[in-house]
């Protein structure tokens, strides 16, 4: 494609899971926006390499990323210890956490003691999957992609979601997931790094690409653009 024009270009994979508004979604064209998306773009544009965006479940990309299937993965991936066993990570480029998120009119479901025993709802492969793991007696359903465990919230399946604090304010907010609160927002505090085989050769120019558009104002543009708006 128009990518591979300059040979001197490395082309790198990256891998996604665009159910993940605002950080990667898929327009109705087809086309992967979000977040992740303009920044890794970014990031390629000051490093100096081609991007080209690979959608896939968001359980099945530590192993894609093992098997060097794809070079790097972006897709609001917290750095913990457990995958760092086994994959690499970039510099932390955002401060996350995950939240509650219940039924506007759910009244006794208020912190993490008032989960035990609950049906909770997470995303397979998640730190919020980690997380339910912890509640004692919680019934836990797990879900591939982000947007079907609130319909299940929604649809009294279950008690409450446990996932990312962003992406579920942000749906709310933007009147995509009407009926839904959020009850203990930040239950944790985590970070985001762009993930990559294991002491991958391209950590190093994603980490400069990093720190460029942190000290040259893109990254804040980014953020602006995504959050702020
Ligand atoms: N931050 C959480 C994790 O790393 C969830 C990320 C979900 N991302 C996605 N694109 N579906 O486990």
């Amino acid at each position: 494609s128009h990518l591979n024009i300059n040979p001197n270009v490395k082309l790198l994979k990256v891998a996604t899971d665009p159910t993940f508004v605002p950080f990667e979604s898929q327009t109705i064209n087809g086309n992967l926006e979000g977040f992740d998306i303009d920044l890794m773009n970014a990031i390629a544009k000051v490093a100096k390499f081609a991007v080209e965006f690979e959608s896939l479940p968001f359980d099945g990309m530590i192993s894609s990323l093992q098997a060097h299937r794809v070079d790097a993965a972006i897709s609001g991936i917290t750095i913990t210890a457990q995958r760092l066993k086994t994959i690499s990570f970039s510099r932390p480029y955002f401060k996350a956490g995950l939240a509650i998120a219940v039924r506007q009119d759910n009244q006794d479901i208020k912190d993490f003691n008032s989960l035990k025993g609950k049906k909770i709802a997470v995303q397979i492969g998640s730190t919020g999957a980690d997380f339910a793991k912890t509640i004692p007696n919680a019934k836990i359903s797990t879900f591939n992609s982000g947007p079907d465990f609130f319909q299940d919230l929604l649809n009294g399946h279950v008690d409450a979601v446990v996932s990312d604090a962003f992406a579920t304010l942000y749906a709310i907010k933007n009147g995509k997931l009407k009926g839904i609160k959020v009850v203990e927002n930040l239950l944790t505090e985590e970070y985001y790094g762009i993930a990559t085989p294991k002491n991958s050769p391209h950590l190093d120019a994603i980490n400069k690409g990093i720190a460029t558009l942190l000290s040259n104002g893109t990254y804040k543009q980014i953020y602006q653009k995504w959050f702020n708006a």
